[in-house]
């Protein structure tokens, strides 16, 4: 729970979160240990505002822009590769690559599963990425890991990506996660994804779904700032409830949409990682604080229901019940 440690001069509703989840010691020292090397990289990344707003770039065709709910700051990054520690080993087993397989990773973030992906492949991954500080941070990982060799980030918009001439339609497999839901107009984004692969190649697109998070019991004050968390997407263009348009998006693309399902994203009282699941959402709430009380929602709400995360994550029978939602298609011709 690095979290902790790089929260004061952060607004008083990440001060609280942090104060919170600070309570439990022992499971921050623990939790700190098991993400020793992360933590280390993301304490290095230059301290930035919470939000970050592309320029507006040329799609293939058409103008597009794009709003980053998450920014890319210190503490979300903290985030993302806790996250990515908990979840990709199921989504690299749900991606079935093969030896040789080159892939690119469309908003590859901090590019910890474009490293898995190169691990599996033995191959090189492309990660394409628009924040600066997401790329330093991605390569100092990857070096304090002695990976670099593993991972070739580029910086572009995914409306409009980084590949060269003979690239187009080379790559094996284009993979986006967490990417589409922060689009204005996933479908570019998707349909540069087909174009990146050769006939045959694999499409794999996984994204959240924010309607299918279920918490229980409920804590009271969570469902309506989770509802305003959706509304907050919404009112910058974007969809917080991607998840069950990807196939859709792979047909609209012009890909032979293949197959679906959820890679499990949930916790329990009990699992020895739950605080993270709920630090999870405890801190895209936090992040995304002045987007939530933007749409009506008052900050004491939102404090409130950070709180109350805080005491529902110690109870003996909380659970939290979430999926990201997959689906994967193939280039035709
Ligand atoms: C939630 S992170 C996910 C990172 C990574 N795919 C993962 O699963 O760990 C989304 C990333 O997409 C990047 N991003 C958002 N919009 C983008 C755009 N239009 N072009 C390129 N990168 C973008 C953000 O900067 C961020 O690093």
């Amino acid at each position: 729970m690095a979290v902790v440690a790089i929260l004061p001069g952060r607004p008083a509703t990440e001060r609280r979160l942090a104060a919170i989840l600070a309570a439990d010691v022992v499971g921050h020292r623990r939790l700190m240990e098991a993400d020793e090397a992360g933590t280390l990289a993301t304490l290095k990344a230059r301290r930035k505002g919470c939000r970050s707003r592309s320029s507006p770039s040329i799609g293939a065709h058409r103008m597009t822009s794009s709003h980053y709910a998450h920014g890319t700051d210190a503490a979300e990054q903290q985030r993302l590769t806790t996250m990515n520690r908990l979840l990709n080993d199921r989504c690299l087993a749900a991606a079935r690559l093969s030896t040789g397989d080159r892939v690119v990773d469309f908003g590859a973030g901090l590019g910890q599963f474009s490293r898995a992906m190169a691990r599996a492949t033995g191959v090189k991954v492309v990660g394409i990425e628009r924040s600066e500080e997401q790329i330093r941070g991605a390569m100092s990982q990857a070096s304090l890991e002695q990976e670099a060799h593993l991972l070739e980030m580029r910086q572009g918009e995914v409306e409009a990506p980084p590949i060269e001439g003979a690239e187009w339609g080379a790559f094996d497999v284009a993979h986006a996660r967490f990417l589409l839901e922060h689009l204005r107009d996933p479908l570019i984004t998707v349909q540069n994804m087909v174009r990146a692969v050769r006939p045959g190649g694999r499409i794999i697109l996984a994204d959240d779904d924010c309607e299918a998070l279920r918490l229980w019991p409920e804590p009271p004050a969570l469902a309506p700032v989770w509802r305003a968390y959706q509304r907050a997407y919404d009112r910058h263009g974007n969809d917080p409830s991607i998840g069950r348009r990807l196939v859709q998006l792979l047909h609209q693309a012009g890909a032979a949409p293949k197959s679906n399902t959820f890679v499990f994203f949930g916790s329990c009282s009990g699992e020895p990682d739950f605080e993270n699941y709920v630090l999870n959402i405890g801190s895209e709430i936090a992040q995304s604080t002045d987007d939530i009380v933007e749409t009506g929602v008052s900050r004491e709400m939102v404090e409130r229901a950070i709180a109350e995360l805080g005491t529902w994550r110690k109870a003996p029978d909380s659970a939290i019940w979430y999926g990201i939602f997959w689906a994967e298609g193939v280039k035709q011709g």
